[in-house]
């Protein structure tokens, strides 16, 4: 159980987009189930000691998770290892949980770096979201990538978070703090 002193931390990318809200949606749940957490940028995400286990998040653009969240996991790795950790991701769009060639998108959408991010930390688990597009909120590179006839087929417009499903693996995180115990997946 964590300790009444300590606190879980919550890392989202550094903006205030999809993966924020999965952040705070998880953060949350953990602090409607007794855990005291903290929502944080891994931009800005200050002092870490304290904190008893970490939930680390980023959105998956190009087939990557972003920088600053790639860059946090990797100078903080020793500080990681030595605490529970979660990792999501925040990638598809649509409606369809399979790509064209019936590939489940999920997996078919997971960053690049995951086997890295894994080996280097060990979290409990890696999981990936079904995220959200604003096009009012794209770059023009974004935008321009977006009007090609592929791109608007991958990048739908709209709100694609399964909350029930975010809330679901928060509850089992908390679980965990609170037990000991192992993802429900393996239990
Ligand atoms: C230009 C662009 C590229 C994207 N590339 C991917 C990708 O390679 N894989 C994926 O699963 N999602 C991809 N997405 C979807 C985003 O990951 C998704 O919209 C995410 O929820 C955005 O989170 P944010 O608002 O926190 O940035 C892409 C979106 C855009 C606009």
């Amino acid at each position: 159980m964590i300790r009444q002193t300590d606190g879980c931390k919550v890392a989202p990318n550094p903006d205030d987009g999809a993966t924020r809200g999965i952040a705070e949606r998880v953060a949350a749940t953990l602090t409607r189930s007794g855990q005291r957490v903290e929502v944080r940028s891994v931009e800005d995400a200050g002092a870490l000691d304290g904190f008893a286990a970490f939930v680390i998040g980023s959105a998956v653009y190009m087939g990557h998770w972003l920088k600053p969240a790639a860059s946090f996991v990797a100078s903080h790795r020793e500080l990681l290892t030595a605490h529970p950790v979660w990792l999501f991701s925040s990638g598809p769009l649509g409606t369809e949980r399979t790509d064209p060639t019936g590939k489940d998108l999920g997996e078919a959408s997971e960053p690049g770096e995951t086997a890295e991010l894994l080996a280097a930390i060990h979290p409990r688990e890696h999981r990936g979201f079904f995220g959200a597009l604003d096009p009012l909120a794209l770059t023009l590179p974004e935008r321009t990538l977006r009007r090609l006839p592929a791109g608007r087929a991958i990048m739908p417009a709209g709100d694609f978070r399964d909350w029930a499903e975010i809330e679901l693996w928060a509850h089992d995180i908390a679980e965990q703090l609170t037990t000991g115990a192992g993802p429900a997946s393996v239990r």
